[in-house]
């Protein structure tokens, strides 16, 4: 048996297993110490009623003979793939065929898994800071991968690459910086991904935080996107379903890829959940709308709170305003870590160090603003006292 011998490459720990390590190391040593988590950008809002109703319903339908269901189909069930065109695509003059559309156990395994439909000899361009897992799929598959510098000199906004690039993860809002992009902005990259034969792949999991009008919730709303793009969306971020588990990928005829992964989820993936897919049809549903842009504008307001406390303790922060994250510079020139660390050890906060998500984002931390709304005021005031 060999190895992959790529994974010796990767950090030792996953960025949020890390972290969870560190505070479990505190919680041990501190027993009684009352930790307010920042971290993860973990949901902490109640489902609305309906969407729980129908996760009952579909259980008890799977109690009784004539509504058992065994197997869903790979791709998801057709009713919720033109369920989410309907809704997420169609009100902004987009249209998909249902079969461009794959329902999937959420877009962190997507944007993982999405990394096999291509081969190792792929230049694949990487935003830095970004979401770990674009950067360690393509490290397990040993491809090359350059890095995309944001900073706060591009308002965390990454030039085109220097030297062609055959992949390019972009995601808009941006995790961690909160940075988003117009969509003259975004036309830069599809024309890039035209004259450069790229494909992007666009991660769009916070779309539902964005207030601005003149920024595109999605890649497609560019002109020639759909031959260059594919796009991943969570109902985690904008439903509350981290533990539900469903998102959905589009994957364009126009890309030629659809067919690809289509064989792919046939063979790897045997469906998401009944119960799951039938939570996210009741996402669609007036109710369900009402409850989760509620719980979304709770988020966004935490997130204007978190801005404002971490500006009045004199901290530099960014983002916050069409995500749910905020990007903040650590005080007294520190490295990522320390400010963590002092964050952990003087006011018992859990954030995420930004060296984390790449070597741009050190000397940076991120703050969640899906902390549950005390917990983010109660760390703001112990911020404030200790900064
Ligand atoms: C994050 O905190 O960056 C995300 O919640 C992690 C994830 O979505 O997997």
């Amino acid at each position: 048996m060999k190895i992959n011998p790529y994974y010796s490459q990767l950090p030792a720990n996953y960025l949020f297993h890390d972290i969870d390590l560190r505070v479990q190391a505190y919680r041990t040593q501190h027993p009684d110490a009352r930790l307010l988590r920042m971290g993860i950008g973990d949901v902490t809002r109640p489902l609305p009623r309906v969407i729980v109703d129908a996760m009952q319903q579909a259980a008890e339908e799977l109690a009784h003979e004539e509504s058992f269901r065994g197997y869903c189909p790979e791709n998801g069930y057709e009713w919720l793939r033109q369920t989410i065109i309907d809704h997420d695509f169609a009100p902004r003059g987009i249209h998909f065929h249902p079969d461009e559309v794959f329902i999937s156990e959420g877009a962190g395994s997507d944007l993982g898994n999405l990394s096999e439909l291509f081969d190792r000899d792929n230049k694949v361009a990487i935003m830095d800071p970004t979401y770990p897992a674009y950067v360690d799929a393509n490290i397990m598959a040993g491809r090359e991968i350059s890095f995309l510098p944001c900073l706060k000199e591009n308002q965390f906004v990454p030039e085109l690459p220097a030297q062609p690039v055959d992949i390019i993860y972009l995601c808009f809002p941006n995790n961690p910086t909160g940075a988003v992009l117009t969509r003259d902005q975004l036309r830069l990259w599809v024309d890039y991904a035209h004259r450069h034969h790229s494909l992007i792949i666009f991660d769009a999991a916070y779309e539902a935080y964005i207030s601005s009008p003149d920024i595109p919730h999605s890649i497609y709303e560019i002109e020639g996107a759909r031959e260059v793009a594919i796009e991943v969306h969570s109902f985690s971020k904008s439903a509350g379903f981290t533990s539900v588990r469903c998102g959905y990928v589009v994957v364009p005829f126009e890309t030629g890829l659809q067919a690809m992964w289509m064989r792919r989820q046939c063979t790897k993936y045997n469906g998401t959940a009944y119960v799951s897919q039938r939570a996210a049809q009741a996402t669609f549903t007036p109710e369900g709308q009402k409850g989760i842009r509620a719980n979304i504008g709770y988020y966004k307001a935490t997130a204007s709170l978190i801005l404002q406390g971490l500006r009045d303790a004199g901290l530099e922060v960014y983002g916050g305003e069409n995500a749910p994250y905020i990007w903040c510079r650590a005080p007294h020139r520190w490295d990522s870590w320390t400010f963590f660390e002092y964050l952990l050890n003087r006011c018992q906060v859990v954030s995420t160090p930004g060296v984390g998500f790449g070597r741009c984002g050190e000397g940076f931390v991120r703050f969640s603003a899906f902390a549950n709304r005390p917990a983010a005021i109660e760390a703001l005031q112990r911020i404030q006292e200790n900064i």
